[in-house]
């Protein structure tokens, strides 16, 4: 055999530089080899802890492919697992060949030939090897051993890259996995669906409708509680960005000085405690949606940076001179009147237009009262499934009491207060099916007033039903109510009525003598609608 050509060397290497990110790059680097050395077979092995993985191979059954060679039962792979240079084993060397059998040129047991392993080495450590046969013996004797070394240094280096590259594809593929899966995740955590028929709630969706397909920056306001994230969500899952990430930014959560390398990022060294650089929400959200929650909280200072990067899509991570450019669309909440804040000088003006290129208004539950029927069976199957009861429904009287409310608090009240009844109801009821009583949702009172705007909104609507005019009178008659429902509930028997109401049988007949209601009257009574 003559010794391997510098030419077939060097094309060696280019060519393997060129296919750095080709499929067939081990493909390649066989058909390399096979050209510089002569032999019937080739094959590249990788380490996997204690065996030996095939990657590519010529000349060998394909079956080989699927093989894993334990290093410790083959003695042939076990001496080059332990070197560091090449081995050339010797025509008649009685080591058994792992290949015994599977070389395509040659049916049944080898005869007599020759057989070379190369070590692919990374750093001083094993990363694989190459091994080659020929049917001819001593094929392998004159190639010079610098020449092998050269085969070695590129074929490791090729491995190396090869293995990089795997390890970055899969980081990556399993990443947009994870994001994809999140996205999915948080637009259903939150019940994903927009529950609601009422004029008002129809407009909405139509709204969402129109400005989901566009990149139009859209601010979403609206009292607590109405749903402005759920809106946000249902937005970002309409529009054609749905498949990229929707980050989520909390403004009112995040401390003034880390605002800015929140929504930038930061270079290491940046400020004291940046000891690594990190991807602000701009960087994490390319390509999708940033939601940025409570807008109004922003401090002045972020919110020139904010407008550039909003204007330009292009963003400056702290302590970065060079900018970068995003692909964002943004979405922002506030329950803020935001116009009022440019006018007290909290907010800029500039900012304020560049948000509201689509406003959204989430209207106040109260002024969409033929929701809060649809909204109670959501929730309440909702929470069905949650505490795995069979069934679980509400007594006539309560749907009509949750719609005399005024639900200061929003959806998220209403959401709270079902999901209190219902676990007081399955503490109390032990049936199949479960039914949810006036004592069970409890006293409704306005503990969370609404705003003064919020007030003079109401009061201007000759239709709202005043909730409450006299407290006294209005608990009296809540408490009626609870005992006429306990006493039907458990005909008539007081002392069962007042254990359902967790009450001492005495204090209730008394508080029922002051109240009027009497004892045979309340027995025979339907419930009250
Ligand atoms: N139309 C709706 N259909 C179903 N669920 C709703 C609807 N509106 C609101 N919700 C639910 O009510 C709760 C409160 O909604 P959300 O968090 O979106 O309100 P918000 O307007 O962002 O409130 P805040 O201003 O306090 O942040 C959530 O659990 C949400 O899923
Ligand atoms: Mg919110």
């Amino acid at each position: 055999m003559s010794p391997i050509s510098l030419n077939s060397l060097l094309e060696l290497a280019i060519d393997l530089s060129h296919s750095l990110v080709a499929n067939d790059r081990f493909e390649r680097l066989l058909t390399h080899i096979r050209k510089a050395i002569n032999c019937d077979a080739v094959v590249l092995l990788t380490v996997q802890g204690d065996y030996l993985k095939p990657l590519a191979l010529q000349g060998l059954s394909a079956e080989t492919l699927g093989r894993r060679f334990e290093i410790s039962e083959h003695p042939r792979f076990e001496a080059i697992c332990r070197s560091n240079t090449p081995i050339r084993f010797e025509s008649e060397s009685p080591l058994p060949d792992p290949y015994d059998g599977l070389l395509l040129a040659m049916e049944g047991d080898l005869p007599v030939h020759s057989c070379m392993v190369l070590p692919l080495l990374f750093e001083g450590n094993l990363i694989g090897i190459l091994t080659l046969d020929s049917l001819t013996p001593n094929e392998f004797d004159d190639i010079p051993g610098r020449s092998l070394d050269i085969i070695s240094a590129i074929s490791s280096a090729a491995l190396k890259n090869a293995l990089t590259l795997e390890l970055f594809e899969r980081d990556a593929s399993h990443a947009r996995a994870v994001v994809e899966e999140l996205t999915q995740e948080a637009l259903s955590k939150d019940g994903g669906e927009l529950i609601g028929e009422s004029e008002a709630m129809t407009k909405l969706k139509q709204e969402i409708q129109i400005v989901s397909h566009s990149d139009f920056t859209a601010l979403i306001y609206g009292e607590t509680g109405v749903g402005k994230e759920l809106v946000a969500r249902t937005l970002h899952q309409q529009s054609n960005r749905n498949n990229g990430p929707l980050v989520y930014v909390n403004c009112a959560a995040l401390p003034e000085n880390l605002i800015e390398s929140e929504l930038f990022g930061h270079v290491k060294g940046a400020f004291t405690g940046a000891s690594q650089s990190r991807a602000g929400k701009f960087t994490i959200a390319d390509g999708g949606t940033l939601f940025l929650d409570e807008i109004g909280e922003i401090p002045l200072q972020v919110q020139s940076k904010l407008l550039r990067a909003l204007q330009s899509q292009e963003i400056q991570p702290v302590g970065q001179d060079k900018t970068h450019t995003v692909d964002v669309r943004i979405l922002a909440a506030t329950n803020r009147d935001l116009q009022q804040e440019v006018e007290a000088g909290n907010f800029r003006a500039d900012l304020y237009h560049r948000l509201s290129v689509y406003p959204i208004n989430v209207p106040p539950l109260r002024e969409r009262k033929q929701d809060i029927i649809l909204l109670s069976g959501y929730f309440l199957e909702s929470m069905r499934r949650k505490l795995g009861l069979q069934q679980i429904k509400f007594s006539a009287e309560v749907q009509s009491y949750l719609q005399h409310y005024d639900w200061p608090g929003n959806v998220r009240e209403l959401e709270h207060c079902i999901s209190r009844a219902a676990l007081k109801a399955r503490s109390q009821q032990h049936k199949a099916i479960i039914s949810i009583r006036l004592v069970d949702i409890g006293e409704l009172h306005n503990d969370q007033l609404p705003e003064p705007k919020v007030i003079q909104q109401a009061a201007a609507q000759p239709n709202r039903t005043p909730v409450i005019n006299n407290l006294k009178e209005a608990t009296e008659d809540f408490q009626r109510r609870c005992i006429h429902q306990a006493l039907n509930e458990n005909n008539g028997n007081w002392a069962a009525a007042a254990r359902s109401l967790e009450m001492d049988r005495a204090n209730l007949t008394r508080l029922a003598k002051r109240l009027g209601i009497s004892i045979k009257r309340v027995a025979i009574q339907k419930p009250l609608n």
